[in-house]
């Protein structure tokens, strides 16, 4: 049953409150309902129209509605709309072959899940059948999703719903340089931090780990950005201890973070195993895990992997379409390009105001931190929601993440244009101008 278009909104929410559950966060203290969206802009039930810069939590990153990711979804629609990974199908294997051309080398060969959550965990098992070990060295402040293991992996409380725990999970402090866990500066602390990961093993574990797990950039963490030479690092110590290098790009994925593919390609290291999901399939549900013959082939005569929805013919469709998108118009050059004229804006904002405390992250991948104060850098999640709030008044749509709810999150699809970049920094502008009075 559809709703009647005169209070949709009102009613929509009254379903929701009644039939979803309660703990689904929702953002906005008056959440918002949307309709329709077209490339860069979304359109709520009442037909206000709002410049995305989140993208669904950047999973649009073909833009909304894509018109080419849409015929693909439509072709396949007209033919075969689910198969299981029991019978193989021409959509699913030519996915595998497309992806293989942009995968980091050697990482050409896939497992294709439906959501971020299942690629985290099929990757964490596949390292324990290869390794023939247990543990793992997740970081703190990361966040791999919602199932048992998900949630154990994530460094986050809020993220972690109940008495969650997996006991072979440990984590090491992760290099948040704005708020160094060891009140060093970098870099001229040489990433000293990084000596936790060995710690962390040599008095948490067995001291025979089956992998490290890391996203490049920390998304739902607040865009903490690893510096590359800690990735480095780490990667050689986990790697002493027998793990395999898992590294998680759901966010940082396809071309997001400027220049390259991959987020961990900023740091030169090649990881054992990659995760994705999120732009993968520009909103349409699908995840992959990526690895080498060797590492998936480890898994053969150790037990049987089955998925119903994994690799579904009509999402590998829009995954198609969508890397056609990305790789003849919206690759890693248009997100560095795109990416250092929104950083530029960011810098000059925060040179305006001083709630905002540290502007990081990469290419399209945005993270501003909001502070009361810059020398106590006390976080004000106060101030990040009333951006939230404000933003959208005036028809912008931005993230918030961070362990203490006060970072922007700034990702749009990555069909943005410098148009479209100057749109938001003025309303940022605007809504920061605001804000910084309540501070
Ligand atoms: C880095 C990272 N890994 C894994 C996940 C889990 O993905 P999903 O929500 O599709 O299960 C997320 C979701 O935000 C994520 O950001």
């Amino acid at each position: 049953m559809s709703v009647d278009k005169n209070n949709a909104r009102e009613q929509i929410l009254e379903k929701q409150r009644k039939h979803l559950w309660p703990n689904h966060i929702l953002y906005y203290s008056d959440p918002l309902p949307l309709e329709r969206g077209e490339d860069m802009y979304v359109w709520d039930v009442e037909g206000k129209k709002y410049l995305d810069f989140f993208a669904g939590i950047l999973t649009t990153s073909v833009g909304h509605n894509n018109p080419t990711v849409k015929k693909h979804i439509n072709d396949q629609v007209d033919k075969l709309l689910h198969t299981s990974t029991l019978y193989p199908n021409e959509t699913h294997v030519a996915l595998a072959e497309q992806m293989a051309e942009i995968t980091p080398e050697g990482l050409d060969t896939f497992y294709f899940g439906a959501t971020g959550t299942d690629a985290d965990e099929t990757a964490v098992v596949m390292a324990q059948v290869k390794t023939g070990n247990t543990e793992v060295i997740a970081l703190r402040h990361g966040y791999s999703g919602k199932s048992q293991m998900a949630m154990s992996l994530t460094g986050q409380s809020a993220w972690r719903m109940g008495p969650v725990h997996i006991g072979y999970i440990r984590h090491a402090m992760t290099p948040y340089c704005y708020r160094c866990p060891l009140k060093m500066t970098y870099p001229s602390c040489g990433v000293a931090c990084v000596e936790d990961v060995k710690d962390v093993i040599e008095t948490m574990t067995s001291g025979r780990i089956a992998a490290f797990i890391a996203e490049p950039i920390q998304g739902v963490g607040g865009f903490i950005t690893l510096p590359p030479e800690w990735l480095q690092a780490a990667v050689e110590i986990a790697r002493e201890y027998e793990g395999l290098v898992i590294i998680d790009e759901v966010q940082t994925g396809f071309g997001r973070t400027g220049e390259h593919w991959w987020g961990h390609e900023h740091a030169g290291i090649s990881p054992d195993i990659v995760t994705m999901a999120k732009g993968i399939a520009n909103g349409m549900p699908l995840s992959a895990v990526a690895t080498t013959q060797e590492v998936a082939g480890s898994a053969v005569g150790k037990g049987l992997t089955i998925s119903t929805f994994g690799g579904n013919p009509v999402s590998c469709a829009a995954a198609i379409g969508t890397l056609s998108e990305m790789k003849s118009k919206w690759g890693p050059d248009h997100s560095s390009e795109m990416g250092a004229i929104l950083r530029t804006g960011l810098e000059t904002l925060q040179d305006k105001y001083p709630v905002i405390g540290d502007v990081r992250g990469r290419g399209l991948m945005q993270g501003v931190e909001l502070v009361s104060d810059r020398t106590g850098k006390e976080p004000t999640s106060l101030a990040a929601n009333a951006m939230l709030n404000s933003t959208r008044e005036i028809g912008l749509l931005i993230g918030k993440g961070g362990l203490y709810g006060n970072v922007l999150r700034i990702a749009p699809p990555l069909t943005a244009n410098e148009a479209h970049i100057e749109e938001a920094l003025e309303k940022l502008d605007y809504a920061f101008a605001q804000v910084q009075e309540l501070i």
